[in-house]
């Protein structure tokens, strides 16, 4: 066993959406600690650029976490590459913005189904390949959004998913923990990333940065510390939590008083 709590050596980790935002810094995270990193998402120019800059060890699976058929392949082939599976993260996300009065049930289904239902089809297959190895990890990146809801709301199926997210975290946790995998979530608050890209300049940004107590808005690197203590041994006996990463967000009643 390495001395370094937080050493992933050896270790074969899957991020889910890893070749962009907060999960190309993971994947990269995991890397330098030592892992062997599969990065998967839909468009192959993106991961292979990623597996580029990740190195050798990398690899990237052309994954669409929504379809049963494409996690089942991807899992396949991450065991038969590496002949294990041990973290997995899933990161994989994507938003809408609409009155829930307007709001297309075509539109909810496809951010249900890649945010909540992408994350237990991913665990689901990734868990049984954790249970014959007797350990693993799994990492849910859920949102502040999954503990409140945006004011005004609008992010409707999203808040919806990222709440969900944090019920199947306790639930896998608890069914898993026997097993020797642990299941934790994290609650990121507003970080620049794609998603995110309309934020720059705009009075969302403002209102952002006067609500967050730290005053500023994340980088996509903000998490790695997180995650990589949730990949690690150094995280074994904590299981079912879900930690937010957002400056603080969470923990004021974000009254501005002037
Ligand atoms: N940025 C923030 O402020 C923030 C705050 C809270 C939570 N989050 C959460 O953090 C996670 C990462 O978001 P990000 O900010 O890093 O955004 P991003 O840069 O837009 O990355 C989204 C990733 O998800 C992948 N993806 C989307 N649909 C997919 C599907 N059906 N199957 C597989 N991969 C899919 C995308 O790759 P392809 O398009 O190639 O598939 C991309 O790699 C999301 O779950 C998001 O909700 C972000």
């Amino acid at each position: 066993m390495a001395a370094n709590p937080f050493s992933l050596d050896g270790r074969v980790a899957l991020v889910t959406g890893g070749n962009s935002g907060f999960g190309r810094a993971i994947a990269m995270a995991f890397r330098d600690a030592g892992a062997k990193v599969v990065v998967g998402a839909r468009r192959a120019d993106r991961n292979a650029e990623v597996v580029a800059a990740l190195g050798a060890d990398a690899s990237a699976f052309e994954l669409d976490v929504a379809d049963e058929a494409s996690v089942e392949r991807t899992i396949a082939g991450i065991v038969q590459r590496y002949g294990r599976l041990d973290i997995l993260v899933n990161n994989a996300g994507t938003v809408s913005r609409q009155s829930v009065m307007d709001l297309d049930l075509a539109v909810w289904d496809r951010v249900m189904n890649v945010n909540l239902t992408g994350a237990f089809l991913c665990t689901k297959h990734a868990a049984r390949v954790m249970k014959t190895q007797g350990s693993g990890k799994i990492i849910n990146i859920s949102s502040v959004y999954g503990l409140i809801a945006p004011s005004k709301g609008l992010q409707v199926p999203y808040t919806v998913s990222k709440h969900g997210l944090i019920g199947l975290t306790k639930v896998n946790a608890v069914e898993l923990a026997p097993l020797g995998i642990q299941v934790n979530a994290i609650a990121p608050g507003y970080h620049y990333t794609e998603m995110t890209e309309e934020l720059r300049g705009s009075s969302l940004e403002a209102a952002a940065k006067r609500r967050i107590p730290s005053g500023r808005l994340g980088e996509a690197d903000d998490l790695v510390g997180t995650c990589l203590w949730l990949a690690s041994r150094a995280s074994d006996s904590v299981i079912g939590v879900c930690v937010p990463v957002d400056g603080g967000y969470m923990a004021s009643d974000g009254l501005d008083r002037g």
